[in-house]
């Protein structure tokens, strides 16, 4: 091939010339421009060309040797210099494995297991039943008059066909199944879900979790579910934290308490989670009723117990500082993922 038609090929291949990667730039250098070079190459038969093309193919030749050097700056700007080398893409072997991020437990989980492990360190069991209950666990066995609000349509979601099955609207239908099927005395908690027919709001949902716990023995005494309840809290949230009770109302207790404990959120000078009170709502409790252990097949001449059931987004609340109850159900990964390694800001 004549030098002439040799420039106007190598012309040609400079302008279809690509590189993706840096190692492709630096073999288009190598191939043009390098010691043994195709553009290099050219100028040494270019010492044989006669004198009357010398002037002419000399300045073509310089050109492909600037243009040359130029479409190499161009293919060098052209690559990202932080692209792995090509190895790595197509798969070193040798390079550490890049892991998918592995799932981390709930924060409502994790509350509910800190709160079980703390009964069972004071010998609890853990028992469970049914999310979709029937109208003697949930309601008639615990002393629920006929036409009490909490059975209304309002309160309770029905499962079809009837009032007879409802999603349960609290874990004390538990404490009516532990009774009904084991011998005292009891002692266990019950944790889980329950339902209510309720407007979602920050303050409120149609879904949350309970853990009740259902004490039964032979001269069962309110201070022992007083002391009960505060180691829970000072286990829990440390010795410095403490509960009060105030005077309450539930059919299935008697007498029955509301239980507060110190706010964690100011400390006690009073905020809005605390409504400026420095204490915080966390369960009711009380003895149970002698009606609900005959109900449940105890007798009631022997056996005395008590009984409390604990919100756990309360309580994670109260951990987190998370003043908006619907986070825990958005499942926004920059929520979740900030309780992955199960630490909690008490
Ligand atoms: N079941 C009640 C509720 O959902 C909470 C409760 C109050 C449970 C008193 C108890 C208790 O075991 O003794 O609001």
């Amino acid at each position: 091939m004549s030098l002439r038609d040799r420039i106007a090929e190598l012309e040609a291949e400079l302008r279809k010339a690509e590189a993706r990667t840096a190692e492709e730039v630096e073999r288009f250098r190598v191939a043009m421009l390098g010691r043994n070079g195709a553009v290099t190459e050219l100028f040494a038969r270019f010492r044989q060309v006669g004198a009357e093309e010398k002037r002419e193919l000399g300045q073509r030749l310089n050109r492909l040797k600037q243009d040359a050097q130029a479409r190499w700056e161009e293919l060098r700007q052209g690559v990202d210099d932080s692209r792995p080398p090509k190895a790595c893409e197509e798969g070193d072997p040798t390079r550490p494995a890049a892991l998918d991020p592995i799932g981390g437990a709930h924060p409502i989980g994790l509350v509910r297991d800190r709160i079980v492990e703390v009964f069972r360190g004071i010998g609890f069991t853990v028992s469970q039943g049914p999310e979709v209950e029937d109208d003697h666990h949930n309601f008639s066995a615990l002393n629920f008059p006929p036409d009490h609000p909490a059975r209304d349509m309002q309160d309770t979601f029905f499962v079809e066909g009837g009032k007879e099955h409802s999603l349960r609207t609290h874990t004390s239908s538990v404490q009516v199944r532990v009774m009904e099927s084991t011998a005292p005395p009891i002692r266990t908690i019950s944790p889980g879900r329950v339902y209510r027919n309720e407007a979602i709001s920050a303050r409120a949902h149609a879904m949350f979790h309970q853990v009740e716990g259902l004490y039964v023995d032979k001269d069962v005494s309110f201070a022992e579910l007083k002391g009960t309840l505060d180691h829970f809290v000072k286990t829990l949230f440390g010795p410095g934290m403490g509960i009060r009770m105030r005077p309450s109302y539930f059919p299935f207790t008697e007498p029955s308490a509301e239980v507060d404990m110190n706010c964690t959120i100011c400390g006690g000078d009073g905020c809005a989670v605390c409504k400026q009170s420095g204490w915080v709502e966390i369960m009711g409790c009380g003895m149970v009723d002698p009606a609900v252990l005959a109900n449940c097949g105890i007798d009631p001449t022997i056996w005395s117990g008590f009984a409390f059931g604990m919100g756990v987004e309360r309580i994670a609340q109260l951990m987190y500082r998370v003043p908006d109850l619907r986070l825990y159900w958005e499942n926004d990964m920059r929520f979740l993922e900030q309780f992955r390694d199960g630490t909690f800001r008490t």
